[in-house]
């Protein structure tokens, strides 16, 4: 009788803690998910998402947490990074619908670009790990950025409607913030990027640093060129491009986990 009374507080004292702050806790990136939010977050969206359905008493799923929220931190923003809690009652019909069969099952939801709110649906078989996450995810995010050659920057500007956000950098890779960032503004503005070896453009736009943005917008008067002169962050960079388009509906701006786990960690992709 005792050791039962002295186990069940034990429980309730772990479990105490963790009810409080929930498995994913706001001080994290991770979208917690319900059957009532689970189609407007990951269905209707031109994101990319992983989605783990855990239980809070799988081991498994606790030694996949802090790697879990790492990789969210990281891609905040670019991609969403969400969870299911599938010990309880609520929740059991999403985890059916996906035939979660073992905790912690991780599926990639990646939208289809024929048919809205059709995402191609496939299992995460990759690593347990925040790095083997975030690059199997990133490398599935859809590309709405140009890579333009100099010569085609002009009709590139003319044929399109909307404000052109032109990225000048010295990689070859596109930057999954600035993926992130045509995404959040599909259909509003448009996406390109250039390489610093395209000297005279550069020289033409006044660009000496890479990377760099200059944001062009034509009306009556002609053409303008607006320089960005802040930081090459995720945030600074939404805010900017909002004065001159509208981010979609359910475009994230970057939440700030609220006690930041380690003032100095920092994340891979939070800059350009
Ligand atoms: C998805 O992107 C397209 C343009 O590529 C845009 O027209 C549409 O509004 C976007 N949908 C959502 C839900 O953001
Ligand atoms: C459903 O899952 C989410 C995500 O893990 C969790 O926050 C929530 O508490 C669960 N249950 C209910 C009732 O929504």
């Amino acid at each position: 009788m005792l050791s039962t009374a002295v186990i069940l507080a034990c429980q309730l004292f772990l479990l105490f803690p963790l009810a409080l702050a929930g498995f994913y806790g706001s001080d994290t990136a991770v979208i917690n998910l319900t059957p009532k939010t689970f189609k407007s977050e990951i269905y209707d969206t031109n994101y990319t998402s992983i989605v783990e359905f855990y239980a809070e008493w799988c081991g498994h799923c606790k030694n996949l947490r802090p790697q879990y929220t790492k990789a969210a931190k990281s891609l905040n923003g670019i991609a969403k990074v969400a969870a299911v809690r599938c010990d309880d009652q609520t929740n059991q019909s999403l985890c059916s619908r996906y035939d979660v069969r073992g905790y912690p099952t991780l599926k990639i939801f990646r939208p289809n670009s024929k048919v809205p709110s059709n995402p191609y649906i496939e299992d995460y078989q990759g690593g347990r790990t925040a790095k083997a996450i975030i690059d199997t995810v990133l490398a599935k995010i859809p590309n709405k950025v140009r890579r333009l050659k100099a010569e085609e920057v002009q009709t590139w500007i003319e044929e399109s409607n909307g404000p052109n956000v032109l990225l000048f950098h010295n990689k070859a890779n596109t930057p999954p913030l600035y993926k992130g960032l045509a995404i959040d503004y599909a259909g509003t503005a448009n996406f390109g990027i250039i390489r610093n070896s395209e000297k005279g453009l550069s020289k033409e736009y006044g660009v000496i640093k890479f990377p760099s943005i200059v944001v062009i917008t034509t009306d009556e008067e002609g053409e303008h060129r607006h320089k960005y002169s802040g930081e090459l962050k995720k945030e600074p960079l939404y805010e900017y491009l909002s004065s001159f388009a509208t981010p979609v509906e359910g475009a994230r701006a970057p939440q700030k986990p609220k006690k930041a786990r380690k003032a100095t960690e920092a994340t891979q992709h939070e800059e350009l």
